[in-house]
Order: C-alpha cells, then sequence, then structure tokens
C-alpha cells in the first residue's frame, strides 16, 4: 500500500468493522485496527481511561478478541474501498509469527507490529534492537504483505530500534506508541487507573513524536509513519516536516471524527498557500533545509 495520507492509530474505535467504516466514511485514509492477539484478551480492570493535562492516559491491557474471532470483521471490512491495516501482538517470536500467518488469509493491506505497548507485557520488545530486528524478521518471513514495525518514545535510544526493524525487513516503522505515566487521586490517595501505570497520549505528547519522528527518518531509508498528539492541520504539517510520510491520529478522533476532513483540508490549503505541489516536497525539509 502507499504509504501517505491521514489514518486512523490502533486501538482508538478499529475494534469492529461498523466503527471502522464510520472512521471511513469521516475520510481516513486507512484504518489501523485495534491490536490483535493469538487468544481472546479481557485486559486490565477499570478504570481503563482517565483524562490528565490534556491528555489521555489509558491502560486498556490490550483487551481484544483474538485472531480468529477478530477475522470475522475483516471479512465485513473486505469489501471496503479504505486500506485495513491489522495491527498485531504476541508475548513471543512464535506466538506472534502465528497471529500473522492468520491474519495474511484476511488480507490486510499491510501488518502493523505492536512492540511497544507501554502497560503490558509486550512493552520490552521495541526497547531491545535485537528482539525488535528477530520480531520482524521472524514475522516478514511468514507474510506476503508490508510489515510496519511501531516503536516506543520509552526506549531510550528509539533510532538504534528503528534501524533494527529496517534491518528486519520492516516496510516502514510507526513513532510513537504512548508515553508511560499515571495519575494519582489526590483525595482517594491511590492511583487512578486499575492497573496504576497507563500510556499517555493526545496533544501533550506531540512534541515527543515530533522528535522522534525527526530522529528517525534521517536515519533509515524507510518512511517513518508518525502518530502523537496530532490534532491539527498544523501538527500534520509539522509531523511531515520532521519527516512523517504518513500520519496516524488517535486520541485527537474522541473529539469528533471530523479531524481527518479538518487535517486534509488545512494541508491542502497549507501546500497551495506555500508553493508546494504535493505533500512529497515536505517530507523532512525541516532537516534537509537545515545545515
Ligand atoms: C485507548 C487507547 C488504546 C490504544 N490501543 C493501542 C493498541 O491496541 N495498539 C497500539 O499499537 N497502540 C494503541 N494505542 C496507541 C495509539 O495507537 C497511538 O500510538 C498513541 O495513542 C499516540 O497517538 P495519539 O496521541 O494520536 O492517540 C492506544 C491508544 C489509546 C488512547
Amino acid at each position: 500500500m502507499k504509504i501517505r495520507g491521514y489514518w486512523l492509530a490502533s486501538g482508538i474505535l478499529g475494534v469492529t468493522a461498523a466503527t471502522i467504516e464510520r472512521v471511513v466514511e469521516s475520510g481516513a485514509d486507512a484504518v489501523v485496527t485495534k491490536s490483535i492477539g493469538l487468544h481472546p484478551r479481557k485486559g486490565y480492570s477499570g478504570p481503563i481511561l482517565a483524562t490528565s493535562h490534556g491528555g489521555l492516559l489509558n491502560a486498556v491491557g490490550l483487551a481484544n478478541p483474538g485472531i480468529d474471532a477478530f477475522g470475522e470483521e475483516m471479512e465485513l471490512l473486505k469489501s471496503k474501498r479504505v486500506p485495513v491495516i491489522l495491527s498485531i501482538f504476541g508475548n513471543t517470536i512464535e506466538e506472534i509469527v502465528e497471529v500473522a500467518r492468520k491474519s495474511v488469509q484476511f488480507k490486510p493491506a499491510a501488518i502493523e507490529l505492536n512492540l511497544s505497548c507501554p502497560h503490558a507485557e509486550i512493552g520490552q520488545i521495541a526497547h531491545s534492537p535485537d528482539l525488535t530486528r528477530r520480531y520482524v524478521s521472524s514475522v516478514k518471513e511468514v507474510v506476503d504483505c508490508q510489515v510496519f514495525a511501531k516503536l516506543t518514545p520509552n526506549a531510550s535510544d528509539i533510532v538504534a530500534v528503528g534501524k533494527a526493524a529496517e534491518d528486519g525487513g520492516a516496510d516502514a516503522v510507526v513513532a510513537i506508541n504512548t508515553l508511560r505515566g499515571m495519575k494519582i487521586d489526590i483525595h482517594q490517595i491511590r492511583p487512578v487507573l486499575g492497573n496504576k501505570i497507563g500510556g499517555l497520549s493526545g496533544h501533550p505528547v506531540f512534541p515527543v513524536a515530533v522528535r522522534c519522528v525527526y530522529d528517525l527518518s534521517q536515519s533509515l531509508t524507510v518512511p517513518v509513519i508518525g502518530v502523537g498528539g496530532v490534532t491539527t492541520w498544523e501538527d500534520a504539517i509539522e509531523m511531515h516536516l520532521a519527516g512523517a510520510d504518513a500520519i496516524q491520529i488517535g486520541t485527537a478522533v474522541v473529539e469528533g471524527l471530523d479531524v481527518f476532513s479538518r487535517v486534509k483540508e488545512g494541508v491542502k490549503d497549507y501546500l497551495k498557500e506555500m508553493g508546494f505541489r504535493n505533500v512529497s516536497e515536505i517530507v523532512g525539509a525541516s532537516w534537509r533545509s537545515t545545515p
């Protein structure tokens, strides 16, 4: 698939065919599903969401119906013209390979590997370049579609992990997943989230995402898909200038599905006003033009 445009990020409304369809109708160029594992998983007990400082903390715990059940939703989406990217995870290489094998029968446009959920067991994979390379190359061996590796800003060296994903055969990297965070209720005197620790997303993480995309896109040859806090068309432009070929939007969708059309309209007007012919001309322009 072409790595361009504005996509729904994994985990937000991407769980059933019906909600995915609504997102598509609202203007998303592609949708990434909720991360799906081998077996059904309940996730953590609540509360699983909390707002904090203009962002959203979540500790959903990778709740999902499992790949076999989710296949039914994928079947319903087959007739849709918008690309569906299947996000998958596995607690071991063997497990993610099995999920990937099962996934390809649903003919996703691409597979996104969630190697980086900050509040689940799999959170450690994308901290290690070696593990990341092995996860990616093992999946690449058994699928015939593009594979994207989703990275974490919580890694001490995200560029080393991105390079390892590229070495392993990733067709693109996705940056960023959420940042580890928490909220404490000052009256109940205890953490708000059921899991105590969650992942922070939304507008406050945007500068972190921009930094990660900026660093990755200068060091990698594969495309970088930017995600993290994008809420307005100005954010999208900044993310492209940092080096994002395509952009995913997650938390901002909660405020309204019109975010996709607003962002696309704003980007189009900006390009015209600034005299650019298309988005490719601005991807990475901030570092290409800086000595
Ligand atoms: C409620 C919620 C659930 C999420 N679930 C997933 C998931 O299943 N897999 C995944 O790779 N990322 C998941 N994410 C992370 C998002 O895909 C995205 O990387 C992150 O939220 C930053 O983008 P945003 O600020 O636009 O939301 C989730 C985020 C939220 C808020």
